[in-house]
């Protein structure tokens, strides 16, 4: 913990600059800019030992202000309580910035349109993502696929800027896929200028695949739905290797837990695939990761973080707090000769303060960002918390950098933009070498 005094990062207290919220309900919703956000100090020693008595905290609770800050109840949870608490000033001092924010783009209360697979794309200025697969909020079950939506940032932020509303109706294009084997959409990444979508699948009849999607035309091309046979269970994320270009992906079985998937009799596993000789390989069982779901390398790809959702293992109960729910580091070892590759050893890399950690993503530095249940965790490449995007309404699912220092973030009936200091920016995407 450094001193205060060392840093520039402005100490407000949380209240100072609050913007009201201000909500029309015309057709659907408007939003307009919700919250800066401040930077609170947590005061680490002072958490070590509450006030007693105290209730333990339960497991999905968002209640723990781990700042200074207090006195607010839940009821006061709204998006302007969104603020960045920062563990340690000095290695959060460059990443901020001057002057932190978090925005939401648009909201629409009821539907989790943006749920997962946020992809940024340079050339467009455009984020693609998708709605919830199976969730309460996703509009999506056995019967109807969940969508593929995307947002023209350089329109959404000047409309931001300008003070001018947003909704889901003015500012979220329906991309309109080609093809019956993109179902239930859960996860996605850029590969080279194409959009590879990874699915979950939808009843019996559409298994679990890897697509990729032609921007220009929307037509998407499978490129892999089965292990030997075997439909996946219900696929989650997916993530190129910066080097050798294989795919490395999770199955988990959320398809199963929330009713539109039936269950298949493969382990749950992390998995790597190359387009082009068409090996697939395990890397992972449950006795190394119960429920594996968001997946990251490290920029030089050498390490290879992995989520595990082990508590949320069966949609139909609550949730079992002591089952694993860390974010791992596995070291990634490649044979000289043939480019093969597997996971090597692994190590708990960090533990997610609420609920589970989902999405996760690296900055050029290494950093790790990390979706939880009340926000964004950022880590050292060593796993040292640095600070927290304190997001407690909504929490963040899934995460991607887009240029200029701006973190997008998923959070079902919310799009948020976090505004980091400009030089912030994810690994590239373009230099794959297939
Ligand atoms: C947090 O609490 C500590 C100890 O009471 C105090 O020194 C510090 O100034 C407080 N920080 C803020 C941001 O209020
Ligand atoms: C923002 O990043 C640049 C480039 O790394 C750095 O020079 C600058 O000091 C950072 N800003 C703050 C406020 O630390
Ligand atoms: C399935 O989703 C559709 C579209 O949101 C909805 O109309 C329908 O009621 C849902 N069916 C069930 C059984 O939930
Ligand atoms: C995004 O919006 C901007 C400003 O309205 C527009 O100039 C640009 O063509 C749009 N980009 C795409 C890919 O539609
Ligand atoms: C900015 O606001 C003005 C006044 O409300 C409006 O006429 C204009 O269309 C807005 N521009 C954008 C890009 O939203
Ligand atoms: C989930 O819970 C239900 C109800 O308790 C049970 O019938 C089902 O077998 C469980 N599924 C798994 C995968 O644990």
């Amino acid at each position: 913990m450094h001193d205060d005094d060392e840093v520039s990062v402005p100490y407000d207290m949380l209240g100072s600059r609050f913007v009201t919220p201000l909500f029309a309900a015309v057709t659907g919703w408007t939003t307009q800019i919700v919250s800066s956000a401040d930077v609170v100090h947590v005061d680490s020693v002072a958490l070590a030992s509450l006030p007693l008595p105290f209730s333990s905290r339960t497991f999905a609770n968002p209640l723990y202000i781990a700042s200074n800050v207090t006195g607010f109840a839940s009821h006061d949870y709204t998006d302007s309580c969104n603020a960045f608490h920062v563990y340690d000033a000095g290695l959060a001092a460059p990443i901020l910035g001057q002057d932190p924010q978090i925005k939401l783009m648009v909201y629409e209360p009821g539907y989790a349109f943006a749920n997962e697979a946020p992809v940024y794309f340079p050339d467009e200025q455009s984020v693609y993502f998708c709605s919830d697969a199976g969730g309460t909020l996703g509009r999506s079950n056995i019967s109807f696929n969940n969508v593929v939506f995307r947002v023209n940032l350089t329109s959404v932020l000047a409309k931001l800027d300008n003070g001018t509303s947003t909704s889901f109706k003015m500012d979220v294009e329906t991309v309109a896929i080609d093809s019956g084997g993109v179902q239930m959409t859960n996860g996605a990444t850029n590969y080279q200028d194409s959009l590879l979508l990874i699915n979950s699948g939808r009843g019996a009849e559409y298994p679990p695949t890897l697509a990729l999607v032609d921007r220009e035309t929307a037509t998407a091309k499978v490129m892999l739905n089965n292990a030997a046979g075997k439909h996946f269970n219900a696929l989650n994320d997916v993530v190129v290797h910066p080097k050798s270009g294989a795919i490395f992906f999770t199955d988990a079985w959320y398809g199963q837990t929330q009713g539109f998937r039936p269950y298949v009799d493969l382990p749950l596993a992390v998995w790597r695939f190359e387009p082009e000789s068409g090996l697939l390989t395990a890397l992972t069982d449950p006795s190394i990761i119960a429920v594996p779901n968001g997946l990251a390398f490290s920029p030089d790809g050498t390490k290879l973080y992995v989520t595990d959702t082990g508590p949320i293992y069966n949609g139909t109960v609550q949730p079992t707090p002591s089952r694993a729910a860390s974010i791992y580091q596995f070291d990634v070892q490649t044979d000289a000769a043939t480019g093969f590759q597997r996971v090597g050893a692994k190590s708990v890399f960090a533990w997610p303060e609420t609920g589970v950690a989902d999405g996760i993503k690296t900055d050029t530095a290494g950093n790790v960002y990390v979706g939880t249940a009340d926000g964004v965790s950022v880590y050292t490449p060593m796993g040292q918390p640095i600070f927290k995007a304190f997001m407690p309404q909504s929490g963040a699912v899934n995460l991607v950098f887009a240029e200029h220092g701006r973190l997008i973030v998923t959070a079902q009936e919310r799009l948020f933009i976090i505004q980091l200091n400009s030089s912030i920016t994810g690994p590239p995407i373009w230099d794959y070498p297939l």
